[in-house]
């Protein structure tokens, strides 16, 4: 377990940034990947929200080579199973169920469950997992929830989500206990409806720069 954890936090260190997808319309997986990897954002977390997830991911880890493919919105073992099956690098859950911690645990999919309080943790941390997205993480307390949940639990590597953007990323990445960032604020549903990938790729850019200098 801890080498499949360590795995997925060395690759999420090196990415800083994990975009969530959530990719409506088949067409758009493909241009919008090539998009995002063109602004040097290369990690991206497709999620099950949709009827045409799965074969988003599917093709853009066919087309799109340089993409490291992850599924999220995982909400229940099957979903963990047909991400596995896909070839996905890596899974993220919301949040956690005792039957998907298990599933996860006997899998060998890198995988981040979703905590928001510390009972989730010490549940994320009983099934081996001390690498776990934090969700919502402007939501439930902000960084000062986060440096809370590292008092009792300085072993656990978070990966932040929900209500990070262009303005706050910087001082999520700046703690020492955050290994990445998600959220959809590069790529979001306006953007992917009109097929705005030069405008995409410019905020990816913009993003990177400002993870370097976090
Ligand atoms: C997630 O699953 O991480 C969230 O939907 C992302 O939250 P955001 O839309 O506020 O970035």
């Amino acid at each position: 377990m801890t080498s499949k954890q360590d795995k997925l936090a060395a690759l999420f260190r090196s990415a800083r940034i994990v975009p969530v997808l959530t990719i409506e319309r088949l067409e758009d997986a493909v241009p919008l990947a090539r998009a995002m990897v063109a602004g040097g954002v290369r990690t991206l977390e497709v999620t099950l929200r949709t009827p045409v997830a799965v074969e988003a991911a599917k093709a853009i880890i066919a087309d799109v080579p340089e993409a490291i493919v992850g599924i999220g919105t995982i909400l229940n073992p099957d979903d963990l199973a047909r991400a596995e099956a896909l070839g996905a690098r890596f899974g993220i859950s919301p949040g956690a169920t005792p039957d998907l911690l298990s599933a996860a645990a006997a899998s060998r999919l890198p995988f981040a469950p979703g905590i928001a309080t510390a009972s989730d943790v010490m549940g994320a941390l009983a099934a081996g997992f001390d690498l776990v997205k934090f969700f919502p993480a402007e939501p439930a307390g902000g960084i000062k929830a986060l440096r809370a949940l590292a008092g009792p639990f300085p072993q656990v590597r978070f990966c932040p989500t929900g209500g990070i953007g262009e303005s706050n990323a910087a001082a999520w990445l700046a703690e020492p206990n955050v290994v990445a960032v998600g959220g959809s604020w590069l790529c979001q549903a306006a953007d992917i409806k009109a097929g705005n990938w030069s405008g995409i790729t410019a905020l990816c850019q913009r993003a990177v720069k400002s993870a370097k200098a976090a």
